[in-house]
């Protein structure tokens, strides 16, 4: 199979967040981004618990999976990461990034990562806007990627917090060459500057891609402004 793996490369990437494509012809609406530049998809899981709203799970991303050889980054908004991480690994997920704040972690963030790594995938984590992004350090030597919400999570077409930079400005020179920060929420052409200036290196973007075709358009702009960064 021809997947290529991102973390391989530090070079900046768009990922089109699925939670805002057209749920109908979803692989077609996502091969579209994909053609116009959008990297590899963001697939966001909601339980109706840990955020106030329900989205996808596992048959959706094993659907998905016959469908494309993309890279699947998985964002687990769920209280049992832990419990439904194999079900998703097993559907075609190759990064799964979790919540310090689900229940099911107990502050134990070090054993969360581990115990995800040990299914064989990529591992991610992952801070809402309140929580302080020294929360993550204690795994920080078990993870690849560290995502810092920039919205509340659970809702496409929030506005962007600029205050979170603070937080990937923080946990930037902690990282290894290997690791990436991801950023996710209201990122669009007005807010995705800032954010590459902060250090991030993959940005989450669902609504200002879909709600906004041309899709090459909207990525060009967004890729320019990453540039010009
Ligand atoms: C929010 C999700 C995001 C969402 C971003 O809970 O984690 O991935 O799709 O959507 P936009 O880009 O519209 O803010
Ligand atoms: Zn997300």
């Amino acid at each position: 199979m021809m997947r290529h793996n991102p973390f391989e490369s530090s070079q900046p990437r768009i990922l089109p967040s699925i939670l805002a494509a057209d749920f109908a012809h979803l692989i077609d609406d996502l091969n579209l981004a994909f053609a116009a530049g959008g990297s590899f998809p963001h697939i966001d899981v909601m339980d109706g618990h840990f955020v106030p709203n329900l989205s996808i799970g596992v048959p959706i991303v094993q659907k998905l999976r016959r469908a494309s050889d993309a890279f699947f980054d998985v964002h687990l908004m769920i209280d049992e990461p832990l419990r439904y991480a194999p079900a998703f690994v097993n559907a075609g997920a190759n990064n799964i990034t979790f919540h310090v704040e689900s229940p099911e972690v107990k502050g134990d963030v070090a054993k969360a990562a581990k115990e995800i790594r040990g299914l064989g995938c990529h591992v991610g984590i992952t801070v809402k806007p309140g929580t302080p992004i020294e929360t993550v350090y204690p795994a920080l030597e078990h993870v690849d990627l560290v995502l810092i919400m920039s919205v509340e999570p659970g809702f496409g077409g929030q506005k962007f917090m600029p205050a979170m930079l603070d937080k990937v400005r923080a946990v930037k020179p902690k990282l290894k060459p290997n690791q990436r920060i991801q950023i996710d929420g209201g990122i669009d052409a007005t807010t995705i500057r800032a954010a590459r200036q902060a250090g991030v290196d993959w940005f989450v973007v669902g609504s200002a891609i879909f709600d906004h075709p041309p899709y090459a358009q909207v990525i060009g702009d967004l890729q320019a402004q990453i540039d010009w960064a």
